[in-house]
């Protein structure tokens, strides 16, 4: 933890983990048997003024920093990764590209939704884009005063809960002609034409669906159009750079996780005697301990500047991308140690480890995974497009040098 916070975020961390250990801590197991959405976790976040804090004042949100945000993950996800993730996808991700790009209407409407309890989607993977997202193929067709979309995603977390969808699809005018990526809002149940296929069976995360969903001949006026393909800073950018927010919000998750695991290794290195002494006498279990909070350290110190670099605007490209890494990996380690120093009551799923471990590896994968994130940061460092992506290939090989 910097030594800087405010008092004002002290409290607001404390508040957060006071929630943690307490109500949301009891049901967590129990989420994750029965596979259903905390609707009472998403009530208790509402009623603590934990949902929609980035959203700004003007739109009933408290106008508050990443930071403040990245603290109550943190808190959140140490006891309960499904309730983190609620408060990423309250704060960041759909409802700040919304804030940041749409229209007075659109606003007003998506932050009365998410102060009203709903985590909106965002859906941007299909079955045939996933790390190359922009190779997405739901169309958006403009007919007269309306588009038509059609197509399909998967892996969209909150499909079947979630009430607001933020849809990426290619537009095309009237004649056929790409114009590029545009992002649509759409209402479940409200909206005819967008119906959710089938939940996916997840090793972790399990509390909260992650589900297909497919557009058949769904209609959109233009007024639900948010970023579109050829505006200030074109869709598919503009969804990039509003996605570094959730980016800093998985990484937030998965810090929470570890920094859970890791506390409760430390109090049972302390309680459990072997050979006539506590566990933690002995070095091979210090040095373990030492290395988790050595890397929780480094962790915490990479996602909260990366939800600095964001104040005002998005976090950094380059410095989201750095700490989802960083934390997404080094995370799966510490969770994997904690486990280690319960011996055999990690193992059982009497104990929060294993759930932990189940829920902890999502985080290289989800939001970019660990291998393209680092094609962004070596992009950004040689300031050039690397050839691991389409247009990298492009470079002819007599240009090379
Ligand atoms: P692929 O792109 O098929 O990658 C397969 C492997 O190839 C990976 O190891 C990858 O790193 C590697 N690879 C691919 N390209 C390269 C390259 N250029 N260089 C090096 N390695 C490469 N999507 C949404 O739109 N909305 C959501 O809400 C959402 N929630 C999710 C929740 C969960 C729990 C999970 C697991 C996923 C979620 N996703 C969501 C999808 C997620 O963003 C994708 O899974 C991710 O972008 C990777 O795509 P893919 O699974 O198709 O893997
Ligand atoms: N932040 C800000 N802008 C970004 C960005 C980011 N994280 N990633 C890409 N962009 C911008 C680029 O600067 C570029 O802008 P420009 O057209 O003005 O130059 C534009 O978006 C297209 O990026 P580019 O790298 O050329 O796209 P690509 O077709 O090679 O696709 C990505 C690569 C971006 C799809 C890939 O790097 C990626 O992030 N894949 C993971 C997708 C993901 O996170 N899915 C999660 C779904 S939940």
């Amino acid at each position: 933890m910097p030594l800087d916070l405010s008092p004002d975020r002290k409290s607001l961390q404390a508040r957060a983990r006071e929630l943690a250990r307490g109500p949301v801590a009891a049901r967590a197991a129990e989420v994750d048997r029965t596979e259903q959405y905390p609707w009472d976790n998403v009530n208790l976040l509402k009623e603590a003024g934990l949902l929609g804090m980035t959203i700004p004042t003007p739109y009933g949100g408290q106008g508050r920093a990443w930071l403040d945000a990245v603290l109550v993950i943190e808190a959140l996800s140490a006891a309960c990764s499904v309730t983190g993730r609620i408060a990423v996808e309250t704060n960041m991700g759909a409802i700040s590209a919304v804030m940041a790009y749409g229209s007075e209407d659109q606003k007003r409407m998506a932050a009365d939704m998410v102060l009203a309890g709903d985590k909106p989607a965002i859906c941007i993977t299909e079955p045939e884009a996933g790390s190359d997202a922009s190779g997405m193929t739901t169309r958006a067709d403009r007919r007269g005063n309306r588009f038509v979309v059609n197509g399909k995603k998967h892996w969209i977390t909150g499909g079947g809960v979630s009430r607001l969808h933020l849809i990426f699809a290619k537009v095309y005018d009237e004649q056929g002609n790409e114009e590029g990526v545009g992002g649509f809002l759409a209402i479940r149940d409200e909206t005819p034409g967008l119906s959710i296929v089938k939940r996916e069976p997840t090793m972790g995360l399990r509390g909260i669906p992650e589900a297909e969903i497919a557009f058949e001949d769904m209609e959109l006026p233009p007024s639900a159009l948010v970023m579109p393909p050829r505006g200030l800073n074109k869709g598919f950018a503009d969804l990039m750079n509003a996605y570094n927010s959730q980016r800093v919000g998985a990484a937030t998750v998965a810090l929470g996780i570890a920094d859970g695991a890791y506390r409760l290794a430390l109090d049972w290195s302390e309680r459990r005697e072997q050979f006539g002494r506590p566990i933690n006498e002995f070095q091979g279990l210090q040095w373990k301990l030492a290395d988790m909070s050595i890397r929780l350290a480094a962790a915490r110190a990479l996602v909260y500047g990366a939800a600095r670099s964001g104040d005002g605007g998005f976090p950094d490209m380059l410095l989201a991308a750095q700490a989802k890494v960083f934390t997404s990996e080094n995370a799966i380690a510490i969770v994997n140690d904690a486990l280690q120093v319960f011996g055999a009551r990690g193992y059982s799923r009497n104990l929060p480890l294993e759930r932990m471990a189940r829920d902890v590896r999502m985080f290289t994968i989800g939001g970019g995974t660990a291998e393209v994130l680092r094609n962004v940061v070596a992009g950004a460092l040689l300031g050039k497009k690397l050839p691991q992506t389409r247009d990298g290939w492009a470079k002819a090989a007599d240009e090379r040098p």
